[in-house]
């Protein structure tokens, strides 16, 4: 089964997590696609949805979504995104696609988080994927110089504004062996809007595709 095949029986595994009357916060990426493509299966189930960002948003009105403001609804039942790399801990680096702080927040609101991802993320320690940090872009050289510091190699991604208008920086080589200790050093660094390492908020069920089917860690 290639990557793509594996992504979307992740996306297809998460639907039955979908409830009647459930308000689903909707992450993005190529995974996540995936379960916009289906989402309208269940789309009578769900009272209200929320996206994670411009490009979700645009997906989801395609197929037919009203999509709502976190600020109009109550906490979210459900959030489904997929995740760059994850942990059995069911820590997460995210941040490839540049949604990390809009998806930081939906899944700070939700009350059950399941991440859909292939096998190929799974890893051991977080870090070999690099480290993605939106940053005000007054503050961008000041935190690349903090993450050399850290003895990380910043990498600007250049030509990208995130949907807040900010910058991201791309922190390869950083030492991830305590994710909750670099999550809480990285977010006191002014200009910081927010690191891709979810592990104060990790994920509550990770799903994972092989070529086997899709395994459930977590609940
Ligand atoms: C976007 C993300 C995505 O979840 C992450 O990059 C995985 O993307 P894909 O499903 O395309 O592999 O964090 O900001």
């Amino acid at each position: 089964m290639d990557q793509d095949a594996k992504k979307l029986i992740a996306a297809q595994a998460s639907l039955e997590f979908i409830q009647d009357g459930m308000i689903v916060g909707i992450g993005t990426g190529s995974t996540v696609n995936h379960l916009i493509d289906l989402l309208p299966s269940v789309g009578d189930k769900i009272q209200a949805v929320v996206s994670s960002s411009d490009a979700s948003t645009k997906l989801l009105t395609e197929r037919g979504f009203e999509v709502s403001r976190l600020n109009a609804v109550n906490d979210l039942d459900l959030y489904i995104d997929g995740a760059d790399e994850a942990t059995k801990h069911m820590h997460l680096i995210k941040g490839g696609g540049g949604a990390l702080t809009r998806e930081k927040v939906l899944a700070g609101a939700a009350r059950k988080f399941v991440c859909i991802i292939d096998d190929s993320k799974l890893v051991g320690m977080l870090g070999t994927f690099p480290l993605p940090l939106e940053v005000i872009p007054m503050a961008q050289a000041f935190i690349a110089r903090r993450m050399v510091k850290m003895r990380g190699q910043p990498i600007w991604r250049e030509n990208f504004v995130t949907d807040n208008g900010n910058h991201i920086l791309d922190v390869h080589n950083l030492s991830m062996a305590n994710p909750l200790e670099m999550e809480t050093r990285i977010n006191h660094i002014p200009g910081v809007v927010s690191a891709g390492i979810f592990a104060h908020r990790a994920a509550d069920v990770l799903l994972i595709a092989d070529d086997n089917g899709v395994r459930k860690m977590g609940n």
